[in-house]
């Protein structure tokens, strides 16, 4: 079995698409949010989750605030920490801690579109193709290690939502199945910084 912790900031629907996803051998030891008021929390204290407040308003400064979320991350030992929809900057320290085993989801297909509104900027851009990205946490931010990646088509009637809507779908598929490729310890990343995924079926039994 492993553990996993999610880390939420607000509506925290990526993570109940990992929690509805059952993924085999995969206990949630926590759902930890930033902000007392996430909605998230409602759902994971349903689900009989532990969940846990971090809220960063009640420190001076980034480092305080990450050196206290390590100290409750850590409290759970998981093997791997989710961001999903967790919208604080983080210090190279935090990172560093968790490096290999921080997982990210970002609204855009990197590296175009790091940073914040994504699915406008897109639209700005007049990009025919868009989607979301989920990769392994650096100190730079949105540059990690790429796991997956899924594409939607741009519609010349899409508006903000409406493209926000079409690429969280995706991102509620292909979420849960980093996170159980990283269970499954099929994940690599190579020397180039290049995410290698290993294949269960073997050579000769190949479809
Ligand atoms: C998701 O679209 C996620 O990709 C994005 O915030 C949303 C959270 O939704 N994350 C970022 O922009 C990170 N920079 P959710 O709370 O319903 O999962």
């Amino acid at each position: 079995m492993k553990s996993i912790v999610l880390l939420v900031s607000g509506r925290g629907s990526n993570m109940e698409a990992i929690v509805r996803a059952a993924i085999p051998s995969v206990r949630v030891a926590a759902v930890i949010s930033n902000r007392p008021d996430a909605s998230g929390l409602v759902f994971a204290r349903a689900h009989g989750i532990a969940t846990e407040v971090v809220d960063h308003k009640a420190f001076a400064d980034r480092a305080t605030f990450d050196a206290e979320l390590a100290r409750v991350i850590d409290a759970h030992a998981p093997d791997l920490v989710v961001l999903a929809g967790f919208m604080r900057v983080l210090t190279d320290a935090f990172v560093r801690r968790y490096e290999g085993r921080l997982l990210n989801i970002h609204p855009s297909l990197l590296p175009a579109f790091p940073g914040l509104h994504t699915h406008r900027r897109a639209l700005e851009a007049g990009v025919k193709v868009h989607g979301a990205t989920v990769h392994f946490v650096t100190p730079e931010l949105d540059c990690g290690p790429i796991v997956i990646q899924a594409v939607v088509p741009v519609q010349a009637e899409d508006d903000e939502a409406s493209l926000a809507a079409r690429v969280l779908a995706q991102e509620h598929r292909i979420y849960p199945q980093a996170v159980q490729w990283f269970v499954e310890g099929r994940i690599a990343v190579g020397d180039d910084g290049r995410v290698r995924i290993a294949d269960t079926i073997a050579p000769d039994k190949g479809i």
